[in-house]
C-alpha cells in the first residue's frame, strides 16, 4: 500500500484504485520503482511498501544515501536558480524529473524568471499520473508540460520539447542522478551528445550522478539491484567529466554535488557520493 497523502502539497489519492487506466496498466508493485524508491528517500509520500522496504535496505547499508538524495535537491535549487538568475535562461528540459517534492524546477525557475518554460519527462507511470496533476506553471507568464517518454529516445524528447520550448534561445539540459540507470556507458554518451547536439549555442548541460566513490556506495548499489528493479551503475567521476567533452563548465567545475557553490547558510558542505557539473555549450 502506499503511504497516505500525496508529495507536498500533492494530491491525496494514489492508491492504485485511484489511479487512471493507462497509468495502472503499467503500474508495477512488485519491485521497486527508482522514482518511488528516490520520493522515499527524499522524505515524500508517494510510494509503496515495496520502495521503502528496499529503500530501508539499501541505505542500511549505504547511510549516505538520503543525505545525498537531500544534497541532491539543493544542488537542484542552487543551480536552476543561477541558471534563471544570472545566466538568464528561459527554457529548462528536465529530463528524469522524478516524482514531485519540495522545490521543483519550475517553481525554482519561474520564481526568479516568470515567464520561464519547462519541460519535464520521465517514463515512470506513478509520475506520470502526478505530474498531470501538479507539475503545473507557478506563473500565467509561464508554460510548464510534461512529456511520457524514455531518454533512450533523445530525438522523441527533442521533437516533443520544441512544442514548448523556444529553440531559438539557449535551454538548460538537466539529466539529475539518472544516467546510473542507462546500463551502458556508451549509451549514456550517446544520449547527451545527441541531446546536446539538438540544442542552440549558449545552452547549458546540468549533469549529476551517483559515483563509485566509497565502499559504502557500491554496497548500497549492489543491495538496491538484488530487488530485481533495474540495477544502478555507480559511474567514475571520469566517466561524468567526459559527458563534458566540447562543453564549457562554470566554476567550480566538476565536484560532489554538495560542493557547488554551497550555500553558506547552509553550514559546512558534506562529502557525497555524487558528481556533478554545470558547462555551457560554445
Ligand atoms: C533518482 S530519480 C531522480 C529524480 C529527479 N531528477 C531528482 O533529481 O530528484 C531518477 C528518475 O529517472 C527516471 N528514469 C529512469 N530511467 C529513465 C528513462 N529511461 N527515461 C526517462 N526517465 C527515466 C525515473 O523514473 C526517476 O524518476
Amino acid at each position: 500500500m502506499p503511504s497516505s497523502g500525496g508529495a507536498p502539497g500533492g494530491p491525496a489519492a494514489n492508491q492504485p484504485s485511484d489511479l487512471p487506466e493507462d497509468v495502472l496498466a503499467r503500474l508495477r508493485t512488485d519491485i521497486p520503482s527508482p522514482a518511488r524508491t528516490w520520493n522515499y528517500w527524499l522524505g515524500g509520500k508517494d510510494n509503496y511498501e515495496i520502495d521503502r522496504e528496499v529503500g530501508d535496505a539499501t541505505a542500511a547499508l549505504n547511510p549516505d544515501l538520503v543525505p545525498l538524495a537531500r544534497q541532491s535537491r539543493r544542488f537542484l535549487i542552487r543551480v536552476v536558480n543561477h541558471l534563471a538568475t544570472e545566466a538568464k535562461v528561459r527554457n529548462f528540459l528536465d529530463i528524469g524529473a522524478g516524482l514531485p517534492t519540495e522545490s521543483n524546477t519550475h517553481e525554482i525557475a519561474q520564481r526568479a524568471a516568470p515567464e520561464a518554460r519547462i519541460v519535464y519527462v520521465d517514463n515512470d507511470p506513478m509520475v506520470l499520473a502526478h505530474a498531470r496533476a501538479l507539475m503545473r506553471g507557478t506563473t500565467p507568464e509561464g508554460v510548464t508540460e510534461y512529456i511520457d517518454a524514455d531518454y533512450h529516445r533523445p530525438q522523441q524528447i527533442l521533437a516533443e520539447a520544441a512544442n514548448v520550448l523556444n529553440f531559438s534561445q539557449p535551454i538548460a539540459v538537466m539529466f539529475m542522478g539518472v544516467m546510473g540507470f542507462c546500463q551502458e556507458y556508451e549509451t549514456v554518451k550517446r544520449i547527451v551528445d545527441e541531446t546536446m547536439a539538438g540544442v542552440p549555442s549558449g545552452s547549458y548541460l546540468v549533469l549529476w550522478d551517483c559515483t563509485d566513490t566509497s565502499e559504502a556506495a557500491r554496497r548500497g548499489t549492489e543491495k538496491y539491484a538484488e530487488s530485481g528493479t533495474l540495477p544502478y551503475i555507480l559511474r567514475s567521476v571520469e566517466q561524468l567529466d567526459a559527458l563534458f567533452d566540447g562543453l564549457e563548465k562554470i566554476d567550480p567545475g566538476m565536484v560532489s554535488i554538495s560542493q557547488w557553490r554551497p550555500d553558506p547558510a547552509e553550514g559546512e558542505p558534506v562529502h557525497v557520493d555524487g558528481y556533478g557539473a554545470v558547462a555551457r555549450k560554445p
